[in-house]
């Protein structure tokens, strides 16, 4: 029985963490960089090619959290419950974030300059219908997300005051 999440998934938890929040403080600061400039897009371009390759590593984590079993977890029928399905929005936003990203840049012109260097063709018409719904869903998706990152910072905070051992599943230990 195992009690605590595969090495691979616990360092793709707190990797992802962090350019995660990274990611999100770009995206937003985006908005502060003046229009039809060209500094808009290198850091446009950058903001895309991070996540394309964020994008690539939540694959990753999904392929060895597939891969793995998962402790069971130690918390009353509800707990379980709500937790399971929080965890199961956060990966469905996790994926929804750089598609949505992903399919709005090929429904443009633009495509994505990876690094600023390689262009890759956008695959798609420039077509501004498509590009508004995947646009607005990568701002909607952002902000529903950010709410639930506070939701899963909350329940960590509590399972922490309480000591209960669930930090310890998702921790890093050396071995
Ligand atoms: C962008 C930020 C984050 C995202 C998207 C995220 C996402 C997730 C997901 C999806 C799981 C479930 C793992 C699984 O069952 O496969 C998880 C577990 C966990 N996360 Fe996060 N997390 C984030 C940040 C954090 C931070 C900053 C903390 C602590 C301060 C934290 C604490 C935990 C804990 C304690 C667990 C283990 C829950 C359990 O044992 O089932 N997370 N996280
Ligand atoms: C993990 C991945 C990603 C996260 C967390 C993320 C986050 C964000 C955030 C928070 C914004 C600001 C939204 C707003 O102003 O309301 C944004 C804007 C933007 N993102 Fe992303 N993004 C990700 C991946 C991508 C990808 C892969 C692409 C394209 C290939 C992309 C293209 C854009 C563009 C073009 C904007 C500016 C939109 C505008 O101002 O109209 N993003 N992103």
């Amino acid at each position: 029985m195992t009690s605590s999440y595969a090495r691979p998934v616990r360092w793709l938890h707190w990797l992802l963490a962090l350019l995660l929040l990274a990611q999100f403080a770009f995206g937003f600061w985006l908005s502060e960089v003046p229009r039809n400039t060209p500094e808009r897009g290198l850091f446009i371009n950058l903001h895309k090619t991070f996540g394309l390759l964020i994008g690539s590593l939540i694959l990753l984590r999904i392929f060895f959290r597939l891969k793995s079993l998962a402790p069971p977890l130690p918390l009353p029928g509800w707990q379980k419950y709500l937790a399971k399905a929080s965890h199961f929005v956060l990966y469905f936003l996790m994926l929804l974030m750089p598609l949505s990203g992903y399919l709005a840049a090929n429904f443009s012109k633009h495509g994505v300059k990876f690094f600023n260097r390689f262009v890759l063709p956008a695959w798609g018409p420039d077509d501004k219908f498509f590009y508004t719904i995947f646009n607005q869903t990568h701002k909607v998706a952002a902000l529903l997300m950010l709410s639930f990152i506070a939701l899963h910072l909350l329940a960590a905070a509590g399972h922490g005051l309480r000591r209960d051992g669930i930090f310890s599943r998702i921790s890093l230990r050396p071995f």
